[in-house]
């Protein structure tokens, strides 16, 4: 299952990547936003992140504007790694090294054709694993209020 969220300026790309997920056979969910009127996107970016981080669904995909703001929002959820992404390249390196568990993009960014690109791409690329699982452990030990900066070099 994936979730999908935007606000009004990621209304179009969502819709794009709603017709994508049908023709794929991926079910999803929306939580919103439904409609084109002018909406703050951080409500819609928890709403989606928190269906991902309870397991109801298994990754997520977030339009607005830039990607960046509904972005920043999921990640301030626990749980969520959130990579806005504007390329097929950095859409494929976040699912193997990031293991990116939500993808944002903006509708003023990317067009229809290159968003279903990264958002298929996003969805079907294995996270490595391997020493990138240490550096996500890092990642996800400062989210947990480690300090990892102890044995850096001054
Ligand atoms: C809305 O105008 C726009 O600011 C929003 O969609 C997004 O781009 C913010 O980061």
């Amino acid at each position: 299952m994936i979730a999908l969220a935007s606000d009004h300026a990621g209304l179009p790309l969502k819709k794009e990547i709603m017709t994508m997920l049908d023709e794929m056979g991926l079910a999803y969910r929306d939580y919103g936003t439904y409609t084109d009127a002018s909406c703050d996107y951080a409500a819609y970016a928890q709403r989606a992140a928190k269906a991902v981080v309870s397991g109801e669904c298994d990754r997520g995909i977030l339009c607005c504007g830039t990607g960046v703001g509904i972005s920043l929002a999921a990640n301030k959820v626990r749980g969520i790694r959130c990579a806005c992404v504007s390329d097929c390249y950095s859409a494929k390196m976040t699912r193997k090294h990031n293991d990116a568990n939500m993808l944002a993009m903006g509708a003023r960014v990317v067009g229809a054709d290159l968003g279903r690109m990264i958002a298929e791409i996003f969805l079907t690329t294995d996270f490595e694993g391997g020493r990138h699982q240490r550096r996500v452990d890092q990642i996800m030990a400062i989210e947990a209020g480690e300090d990892l900066t102890a044995g850096l070099e001054p």
